[in-house]
């Protein structure tokens, strides 16, 4: 059985602390020069390869600790004379209080020390100097220097138990070495390392230097991120305010416009006495002035109430020709009064859709009016109903449907020979509030929200808008699409 060495010593595992710690110190190596340790330049394996490699080519066993008393690699074989001395009671405490002493030795100020052991053996000490600062030290030995000829008087009464014969046996097998050899082989060892370290902190510093600008990127990142978030709620904040106001201001205007409509209404209907040709002309002007600022109202309640998700659809079953008709009679007079051809076009069959007739109207109603109002007399204006087959059979196919085609969609089209829309306007049509004329000059009314609430109201109908330019070569066609299913 082979006695533990007193130079063994459990290994540290490194624990998160450790490791901080030791990025910690590396990052002074980056910045301070200070707190530069061996271990974080070198790792332990190319110390060992170097122990080893000088323990085979030298046979003295080679030990390399860090500053603060580690061992970092060794090469070493038991002596036989330590481990016959380690069996003996007062031989084992004498090995232990060498070894202590050369394992806490100094190499002093030099770099270079010796340390006797009783046996005769010598140990040498020798610093690990790097930019000036001690990082460490190299303990070379035991070995027997040259002049040691026979067993010392020393080892001989270190322990009353020592057999002379013995001991004489085997001190000898203690590889031996002359006093200037051991120098050169401490030097060259020196030199070794000082070529390791330099290259270990050159990688180091690169690896700390990348470390830190990944660091810093990531604090930017962090902090853009942080700022942006900040702008985000600041904006959904705004925008919820925005929503309220419009509501309440919208509500409160609704109610004595109410009062103002219904008393002009009294007024022309000679309620309160009959009025003569002029009165009765500015009290029309007064209700068809206060039922624009009923759309208006309408529309600016039915936007917020769109944003904040809280309109609600009165589901059934909608013939959308009926709703095209019924949008087309309404508009009729004034389309007569701008002289604008405004016709209905439906297949002779157009299957029901799911959805609230009242909103589709106002859908239609909303196209209509702006392919109208954007469109000079003697223009034309057009709804237009289709259908979208397939001749797929179904996936419950029987057999004798094969070829029967099925309508799969509904599309209207609002064709109008206006004045158009240029494409790099069109994606912007449907926001809140948008219109490709949007001076305070402009000839024709509107707020900008109709296409922003047809457009809402179309897709909570599972549908979808789009415009393109007239295929007349003059004007616009807006495609409502609504899937069947
Ligand atoms: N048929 C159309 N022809 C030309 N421009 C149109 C047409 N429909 C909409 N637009 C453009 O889109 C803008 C937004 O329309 P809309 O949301 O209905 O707002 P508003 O009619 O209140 O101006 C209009 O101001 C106009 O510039
Ligand atoms: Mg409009």
């Amino acid at each position: 059985m082979s006695t533990p060495s007193p130079f063994d010593e459990p290994e540290t595992i490194p624990n998160a602390r450790s490791i901080a710690k030791r990025e910690e110190s590396a990052l002074d190596a980056l910045t301070l020069g200070h707190g530069l340790r061996l271990e974080d330049l070198v790792d332990r394996e190319a110390l060992s390869e170097v122990c080893k490699s000088f323990f085979m080519l030298f046979g003295i066993p080679v030990r390399i600790y860090a500053q603060d008393g580690q061992m970092l690699a060794d090469a070493v074989q038991d002596q036989a004379i330590c481990s016959y001395l380690q069996g003996l009671r007062d031989g084992r405490a004498a090995c232990g209080a060498t070894v202590a002493a050369v394992k806490g030795g100094d190499p002093g100020p030099t770099g270079d020390a010796t340390h006797p052991c009783f046996t005769g053996a010598m140990y040498r000490i020798v610093g690990l100097d790097y930019d000036g600062r001690r990082l460490g030290r190299v303990i070379l030995g035991p070995y027997l220097p040259l002049e040691v000829k026979e067993v010392p008087r020393s080892l001989l009464k270190i322990d009353s138990g020592v057999d002379p014969d013995k001991a004489k046996e085997l001190l000898p097998k203690m590889p031996r070495a002359r006093a200037d050899t051991v120098t050169r082989i401490a030097k060259h060892l020196q030199a070794v390392l000082d070529l390791i370290l330099f290259s270990g902190h050159r990688a180091l510093l690169t690896s700390q230097m990348h470390l830190a600008s990944v660091r810093e990127s990531y604090r930017e990142l962090q902090e853009r991120n942080l700022k942006l978030t900040e702008s985000y709620e600041k904006l959904k904040e705004l925008d919820r305010l925005k929503s309220n106001f419009l509501a309440t201001v919208s509500h409160e205007l609704r109610t004595p416009l109410t009062s103002i409509l219904g008393y002009s209404e009294m007024l022309s209907e000679g309620i309160a006495g009959s009025l003569n040709p002029e009165q009765l002309e500015f009290v029309g002007t007064i209700r068809e002035k206060g039922e624009q600022l009923l759309a208006l109202i309408k529309s600016l309640l039915d936007q917020s109430k769109l944003e904040s998700g809280t309109l609600s659809l009165a589901m059934g079953d909608v013939a959308l020709a009926d709703v095209l008709r019924d949008v087309a009679s309404t508009l009729l007079p004034a389309a007569k009064r701008k002289g604008v051809e405004l016709s209905v076009k439906l297949p002779p069959y157009l299957p029901n859709i799911r959805g609230d007739a009242e909103r589709l109207r106002q859908v239609f109603l909303n196209l209509a009016e702006n392919a109208l109002k954007f469109t000079e007399t003697s223009g034309s204006v057009k709804l237009i109903a289709t259908t979208e087959t397939s001749t797929e059979p179904p996936e419950d196919d029987v057999g004798f449907v094969l070829f029967a085609s099925r309508p799969t969609a509904i599309l209207v089209r609002v064709e109008d020979t206006g004045i158009g829309i240029p494409p790099s306007e069109r994606g912007k049509i449907f926001d809140a509030f948008y219109q490709v004329d949007g001076s305070s000059t402009r000839e024709h009314g509107g707020t900008g929200l109709g296409l922003s609430i047809v457009k809402r109201i179309v897709e909570m109908h599972g549908g979808s808008v789009t415009v393109d330019a007239n295929a007349a070569g003059r004007g616009t066609v807006f495609t409502v699409r609504f899937p069947l299913n």
